[in-house]
């Protein structure tokens, strides 16, 4: 592999086209003959439906079709647990009179404009038999049975008892909703019997797959074309009901239907972050050396399906502690189904954590990196025995991380570090994301004008996945990526990955690097074969020498071992045997072997600081460094791009978000952007992050591991960290909010 392009700083190949407004996004396809799909959400959070009236509604302009549960055949219940195939929520839409979740689609109105569907939706009468929803998990008695997880190693709770310190907190985190710039989307259009969807998604194949199944239409006859996404953040992994109204919608009217949801209908009906409530209790010795650690996490989850966020796994793995108990418990409430949110799991679960591990190093009078390296785990504790991570430098980020910060400055006493009127508060947290990998197929075609294609019915959801595929072919071929075009986000491409887990990059660098070898060969192939390439042997093996040994540098095809300019231009050789495009292909998949002997993760570093002006109750995030072991990175621009990205949104995590519950009805009242506030870029400080960069070859060849997630996992405990440190009071219940800090009292949660 050549130094050149692979991890370089390339700038985005698909920037021009989305900064010049070309690139094409799920509903800015302006199809013949569209129709309009507004989706109407319920308004009570638990019901069932007495009556829909949509007699004057029907006669509003431009209405075409009202549907709902009492005209619309039902549809297939998603089959779980397959590969590929997950619906956002396993309850189709109008699948009979019940209404489980404030905002649950009641009724679909489809008309010629998208003023007028939303019109006659506000004239659409639905009378309710409404019960009291369950909208907090005090509503509802504490859930019967097992957990749903429950990990043990040692004997915790005899351990807590006898150690001489002992932490027990509990933390909470609110439900957050996903609120990517791009609203969920959908067109479908029929063309006889056949579909195709235009999609806002994380994930073409998945959607095809969940879409077949649901409407009972093979999955050869549909298609799903997403080549541009506004972003997901995990609420895009999966198709919600209103992509599937769509497809109704669109073969009860006969034209193309597009629906788009408002973002008032992001909020209930296409999943979010649950709240979490999670009690952590660790004990220790005096020397900080951790001696148990219980953690519980009681969560909600829907009426209408199951969706856990497994916030207990990192505890599992994180330190080297001899006893650990884990459990998580689920309860059912009127609200929408969760999802995954950018660092499921994880992010919810380091929150407690590495929190409880601030309060212990405050408790023992110790450094919080010092704490983190006396329970350092060299080999992941989670498994018995324990698994050699497959690569971690997690000492190398806490190392560099304080001598960039400036570390050894800090003086640990509260409210000691003034800068004027205002107090300094600094925070460090460990961030870790587990390194997935799955199989793609990617085709690479080397064409006879000079240029490259590569194709996989993966996604780029933002990330920069079509630059780093352009960044292999170009590597491997020495053709530049202004020459390399990248299609995506079509589910009848070569089967690729769902944009999740931080995952793509590790799972499709193999398949285009194979791929684009195997077209390589085919083009070397045609060089020794036809007739007119300057490296035709007349009569081939016959006459007896061995073919010379070919090879492809700076887009040339040349002798191995000789200077590329001895060579010719590949297209010499397409032109010489009329060839308009060669063609490789390759499937690649992990090696089990691989998976079953490493534990693969990322990990890092994460500082953040904190003003806290206390004349005028102003706190501000002022710095933020992170540091980074994901293995090696592919573009440095991206990367960057996509660390710093997650840690503007952790500074919303902590600081400003949470979807709140109207409790009479469940609505959520905060649902638009005046209200569920997000970090802005009066929000965001001087940011930085750094790659600590040692290839991860057990994953792959390149040595990358995915960064989509793990630059949000650290910064809300560093933060609360940072604020404890300026004002004394510790959060444990996020956002912060400033009325904590007024009040300067220790907040104590349940
Ligand atoms: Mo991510 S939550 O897997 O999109």
């Amino acid at each position: 592999m050549s130094t050149s392009i692979i991890g370089a700083s390339v700038t985005r190949i698909d920037g021009p086209r989305k900064v010049g407004g070309s690139a094409r996004y799920a509903v800015d396809y302006a199809l013949d003959n569209l129709a309009y799909g507004v989706p109407l959400g319920s308004t009570v959070g638990n019901a069932r439906i007495a009556h829909i009236d949509t007699s004057v509604a029907e006669r509003m302009p431009g209405v075409l079709a009202i549907l709902h549960h009492g005209n619309t055949e039902p549809l297939f219940r998603p089959a779980e647990q397959l590969e590929h195939s997950r619906a956002g929520e396993a309850r189709p839409p109008f699948e009979d009179d019940r209404v489980y979740y404030y905002g649950q689609y009641v009724a679909l109105v489809v008309a010629n404009t998208r003023e007028q569907a939303q019109d006659a939706a506000f004239k659409v009468k639905v009378d309710y038999d409404s019960s009291k929803p369950a909208v907090v998990m005090s509503d509802v008695p504490a859930p019967p049975g097992p957990p749903r997880i429950h990990y043990q190693r040692g004997n915790a709770a005899s351990a807590f008892e006898a150690a001489p310190v002992r932490i027990d907190e509990t933390y909470v985190i609110p439900v957050e909703t996903h609120n990517p710039m791009e609203m969920h989307a959908t067109i479908a259009h029929w063309n006889g019997d056949k579909l195709t969807l235009y999609a806002s998604t994380q994930g073409v194949v998945n959607y095809q797959n969940t879409v077949s199944e649901m409407l009972g239409v093979p999955v050869d006859r549909i298609q799903v074309l997403s080549p541009f996404c506004g972003s997901g953040f995990g609420g895009k992994l999966f198709p919600w009901p209103q992509s599937l109204l769509a497809a109704v919608g669109a073969r009860r009217v006969g034209r193309p239907v597009a629906v788009q949801l408002p973002r008032s209908l992001m909020f209930t009906t296409v999943g979010h972050r649950p709240l979490t409530q999670q009690r952590m209790r660790i004990g220790a010795t005096q020397e900080g050396k951790l001696l148990s650690i219980q953690h519980d996490v009681l969560q909600p989850t829907s009426m209408v399906d199951v969706y856990v966020e497994g916030c207990t796994g990192v505890t599992t793995m994180l330190y080297n502690c001899d006893n650990v108990e884990a459990t998580q418990q689920l309860v059912n409430l009127n609200i929408g189904t969760p999802t995954p949110m950018r660092g499921p799991g994880i992010v919810p679960g380091l929150f407690p954590l590495e929190s409880a591990m601030d309060e212990l190093a405050i408790r023992l009078n110790l450094d919080p990196l010092e704490l983190r390296l006396r329970n350092y785990a060299e080999q992941d504790p989670s498994y018995n025995p324990p698994r050699p991570f497959s690569s971690k430098r997690l000492r190398e980020c806490y190392q560099t991380g304080a001598e960039k910060w400036g570390w050894s400055k800090r003086t640990p006493a509260v409210g000691s570090m003034r800068q004027g009127n205002e107090i300094l508060g600094w925070g460090v947290a460990t961030a870790t994301w587990h390194a997935g990998r799955g199989s793609a197929t990617v085709r690479v075609r080397l064409n006879a004008d000079g240029t490259a294609r590569a194709s996989c019915a993966t996604q780029d959801i933002g990330t920069g996945t079509y630059t780093i595929f352009a960044q292999v072919v170009s590597d491997k071929t020495g053709i530049p990526v202004s020459r390399i075009d990248v299609v995506l986000g079509d589910s009848s491409l070569p089967n690729g990955p769902t944009s999740g887990g931080s995952t793509v990059t590790a799972t499709v660098l193999p398949a285009v690097a194979q791929a684009t070898d195997d077209a390589i060969g085919r083009v070397i192939q045609a060089a020794l074969s036809t007739p007119g390439s300057p490296f035709y042997q007349e009569g081939g093996q016959q006459n007896g020498s061995a073919p010379p040994q070919l090879a492809m540098t700076n887009g040339r095809i040349h002798q191995a071992g000789q200077s590329p300019d001895s060579g010719v231009p590949f297209q010499q050789i397409l032109a010489a045997g009329k060839y308009a495009a060669l063609e490789g292909e390759a499937r690649t998949a992990p090696d089990p072997k691989e998976a079953h002997t490493f534990s693969a993760h990322s990990f890092g570093a994460q500082f953040i600081e904190v003003t806290w002006d206390p004349g005028i109750a102003r706190l501000r995030v002022s710095r933020g460094l992170t540091v980074i072991d994901a293995g090696r990175i592919i573009n440095e621009k991206t990367g960057r791009n996509q660390i710093l990205g997650a840690a503007v949104m952790g500074i919303g995590m902590a600081m400003f978000e949470e979807t709140i519950y109207d409790p009479r009805n469940a609505k959520p009242l905060n649902n638009n952007f005046a209200d569920y506030l997000v970090s802005t870029n009066a929000d965001i400080p001087d940011l930085d992050c750094v790659f600590v960069q040692y290839p991860d070859l057990h994953l792959n060849e390149y040595g990358a591991r995915g960064i989509g997630e793990i630059g949000l996992a650290g910064v809300a405990p560093a933060l609360t960290m940072a604020v404890y440190h300026a004002t004394g009071v510790r959060v444990r219940k996020l956002p912060v909010r400033i009325e904590n800090l007024l009040n300067g009292q220790e907040q104590k949660v349940a």
